[in-house]
């Protein structure tokens, strides 16, 4: 693991760091800015690493190799520990002008930023803006906790960077996180499709990016993963089986497959409700002024595999434009779901297409929950720490 040091005060504690994550049995290598130095020296942090510091000088010492390249393939963790609100606002604007930026622009793996810095300052809405977009990124965020401050006079308050131990503890639950391994996972994602004739069908403008969202934290949590997607543009998330279906009637199947297998199923599918009641074989030629269609329902995939829960956990997503809570909690004791992620297609921000939602979970008894608007990628955890600890197997949680 490489730890990175960027400049503030709470840089004297990172060499306790390095110590204790020695200790803990981690291979670790020390990285520095330039303001780290202000803070500690070199010296202390490569005698705690035990080993070279990876610094500007020594980036740019003459060699044949890019360091940057090489440590950031070698780290399974990057923890960047204090991690300054500049040196947050440099990964999330993409540069690449500093060790740190450089190391996470190179594709370290997974990184972690352990942010210290004065309350008002990481209260600041830019800072949290550019916590928002790594987290969106799947980077993680450990901490910052509440306690004394470095400067005179300054008000207790959330910025203190988090213990050595507790840092420890944190970075062996990310490296180890395995809260989902084991398990198996069904997710269904974007909309179906049902056609009246071969070239014209009923849908809806759902995106997907809730459902892979969900896939890809899932498959970093060490489940088993499998998305059954209706057509989308969205990429395949890394590390989950991916099962393309178009009606809600091949996606019923893929899942009932695949149902009694799994431990949990998260269905965010738009499931198209209506379908032709015959489709035409051809297609329809555009004749008179006004024409009629009969339509029928499509299956109700939830409520069909809900019959025939055991133990897996379920969770379902309900748009509402009104009374949410109490239909959401109808519909959820309804599909026999353990929890309902409801939101308000009708709010910015909210709902489908676009890479953030605000939903409210809500259970069977109409106990609701509701989160802020954040990113899919963000709220897919947050779902997943509800899912983890419904299977009772639910480590710490590691962000703020
Ligand atoms: O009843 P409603 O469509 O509002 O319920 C939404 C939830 O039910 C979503 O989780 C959706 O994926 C699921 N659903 C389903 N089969 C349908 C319609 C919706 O499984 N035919």
């Amino acid at each position: 693991m490489v730890v990175a040091v960027s400049g503030g005060a709470a840089a004297i504690k990172t060499p306790f760091v390095l110590r204790r994550l020695r200790e803990a049995g981690f291979e670790v290598r020390a990285a520095a800015t330039d303001d780290a130095y202000r803070f500690v020296t070199a010296l202390s942090l490569s005698l705690a690493a035990g080993g070279e510091v990876f610094d500007r000088g020594a980036w740019f010492s003459p060699r044949g190799r890019a360091l940057h390249l090489e440590w950031a393939a070698w780290a399974d963790l990057l923890l960047v520990a204090p991690a300054s609100a500049d040196a947050l606002a440099s990964a999330a604007g993409g540069r690449g002008d500093d060790v740190i930026s450089a190391l996470v622009l190179a594709g370290a793996r997974r990184v972690a930023w352990a942010p210290a810095m004065n309350g008002g300052m990481w209260r600041n809405r830019a800072v949290q803006r550019n916590v928002e977009r790594l987290v969106a990124d799947g980077h993680l965020i450990l901490g910052p906790s509440e306690g004394a401050m470095a400067t005179e006079g300054e008000e207790p308050g959330p910025g203190r960077m988090l213990e050595p131990e507790e840092l420890t503890a944190r970075v062996r639950a990310i490296v180890e996180r395995s809260d989902l391994r084991g398990r198996s996972l069904l997710v269904s994602a974007g909309p179906t499709r049902e056609f009246l004739d071969p070239v014209r069908f009923i849908s809806n403008p759902s995106s997907g990016r809730m459902g892979y969202a969900i896939a890809e934290a899932a498959a970093q949590r060490g489940a088993e993963v499998t998305l059954v997607t209706g057509p989308t543009e969205v990429r395949p998330p890394a590390g989950a089986e991916l099962v393309r279906v178009v009606t809600a009637e091949e996606m019923l199947a893929a899942l009932a497959d695949r149902f009694d297998a799994c431990d949990a199923l998260v269905m965010t599918a738009a499931v198209a409700d209506w379908k032709a009641a015959v489709p035409a074989g051809q297609k329809q030629p555009k004749v008179g002024e006004r024409r009629s269609l009969e339509l029928i329902r499509t299956p109700d995939i939830l409520e069909t595999l809900g019959g025939r829960k055991r133990n897996q956990v379920m969770v379902g997503f309900a748009m509402e434009t009104d009374e949410g809570v109490t239909r959401a909690a109808e519909k959820a004791r309804r599909k026999h779901l353990d929890f309902i992620c409801l939101n308000y297609p009708t709010r910015e921000g909210s709902g489908f297409g676009g890479d953030e939602n605000e939903v409210t979970l809500v259970t069977t008894d109409g106990a609701s929950e509701p989160l802020p608007r954040m990113s899919k990628r963000r709220l897919a955890d947050i779902i997943l720490d509800r899912v983890a600890r419904l299977l009772g197997s639910w480590v710490e949680a590691d962000r703020y």
